[in-house]
């Protein structure tokens, strides 16, 4: 639950606003942000790593307002195509603090990335370098990204630092050194560092401390001055009570400590670090809220709600799991299962959670943990529109995204 979350009675407050009201004035279902534990997160980060960038991975968590409290906060912000830096130059992020990144990167993001001043592209192809070699006229400054060939032991669609996937240049093939070549062949670009992102819901802190030793001997390897370092993002956020939490400041003394040495052993200058978290910064921040729309007793019990995966994706991509509390009651509880309301028997938003015995259509449920990858991944389907995010904060609250009318759905149909 975000921070300060309490029970008011038996009404559920964030940010200072009760649920209940926040479901009557806003409808449901209903992203809710809690501002004070995004800012309280990213200032961890900063805290922890103060000799680091720290680059909000803006996927995460598409806002033009969220990304201006990350602005405010003094963290950079990493794009993957022109609409998310649409949504930057939107906020007025400043572009020396704009990093691009994706495996695949249209002309027309690259365009747009060079026409607004992003500071630094993450190239991902050789195909890139080349497009991107002809595109730039002044010495854009580039970083590669290197597949290390560390295995960060998550959900295999979330897994990008082992070999035999699509992202990066592969560091043991060679492909990496041969990439940092070409780009400093391209008299239009300019080598800034190098990069790496070994996955997402990265548990141990050592798969970065390895990463951090093969990316120094690559950079002991080349030859090139290398000044930046990022390491991407990916550190654990837990969904579950009892789950642990990632531990922010072992990792910051032991990623520095073992870069020190590396850099020391290899005697290469220690390049400027960056990180880019997402998830940890906001997941913990949203609260989504549904309301019970049916409830079907039967050998299970299924209690239905007015969203499901067109707002919440997961537990369909990834198996990931939720907990869910009913606001406004308690009582004796019994496992249900938690579905939505979309036309797939798969759209299970939370399995064997114990909700009230007497759970029944018009109650009111909160999911936690779901401030990040929910808005971004959202979908239409069933011509479902998506939710709207509101944001708490000091007990007012507000809409940072509008909920997506019928209107909006009929826009684009011809
Ligand atoms: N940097 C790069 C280059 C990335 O691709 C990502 C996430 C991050 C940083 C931030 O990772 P985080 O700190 O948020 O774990 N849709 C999936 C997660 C996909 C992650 C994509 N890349 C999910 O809902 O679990």
């Amino acid at each position: 639950w975000p921070d300060g979350t309490h029970l008011a009675g038996s009404d559920l407050v964030i940010g200072g606003v009760g649920a209940t009201r926040l479901a009557a004035r806003f409808g449901t279902p209903c992203q809710v942000l809690d501002e004070a534990t995004v800012r309280n997160r990213a200032k961890a980060f900063l805290r922890a790593l103060p000799e680091a960038e720290v680059v909000f991975a803006g996927k995460s968590l598409p806002c033009p307002e969220v990304y201006r409290w990350m602005a405010s906060e003094g963290l950079s912000l990493d794009v993957s195509s022109a609409g998310e830096l649409a949504l930057a130059r939107a906020a007025g992020f400043p572009g020396q603090r704009i990093v691009m990144h994706g495996n695949v990167k249209t002309g027309e993001d690259l365009k747009a990335a060079l026409q607004h001043g992003v500071s630094r592209i993450v190239v991902d192809s050789f195909d890139e370098i080349a497009q991107l070699g002809a595109l730039s006229r002044h010495g854009q400054e580039v970083m590669i990204r290197v597949t290390p060939g560390v295995d960060a032991r998550t959900h295999a669609a979330i897994t990008t630092g082992v070999e035999d996937q699509k992202f990066g240049f592969s560091l043991a093939s060679g492909a990496a050194l041969e990439a940092i070549l070409r780009v400093v062949e391209q008299p239009s670009l300019r080598l800034t560092g190098l990069h790496c992102h070994i996955g997402s819901q990265v548990r141990h802190v050592a798969s970065y401390e390895e990463t951090v030793r093969r990316m120094v001997g690559l950079i002991a390897s080349c030859g090139v001055r290398v000044e930046q370092l990022d390491l991407g993002g990916g550190f654990c956020t837990p969904y579950l009570a009892g789950e642990s939490s990632f531990d922010l400041f072992g990792f910051a003394q032991r990623v520095r400590g073992t870069l020190n040495y590396e850099c020391a052993l290899h005697r290469v200058p220690v390049p400027k670090l960056l990180i880019e978290p997402g998830r940890s910064i906001v997941a913990n921040a949203g609260v989504t809220l549904y309301r019970v729309c049916a409830v079907k007793r039967g050998v299970r019990t299924f209690v239905a709600v007015d969203g499901g995966m067109s707002d919440n994706p997961r537990p369909a991509l990834y198996g990931a799991k939720y907990a869910v509390r009913l606001v406004g009651r308690g009582g004796a509880r019994k496992p249900v299962t938690v579905v939505g309301r979309h036309c797939e028997a798969g759209d299970v938003l939370a399995e064997d959670v114990p909700l009230p015995a007497d759970v029944h259509a018009g109650d009111l449920l909160a999911v936690p943990v779901t401030g990040a990858y929910h808005h971004a991944l959202a979908s239409n389907y069933n011509q479902v529109g998506r939710p709207p995010v509101v944001a708490v904060r000091d007990g007012v609250a507000r809409q940072v995204v509008r909920r997506e009318t019928e209107e909006d759905l009929l826009r684009r149909y011809v």
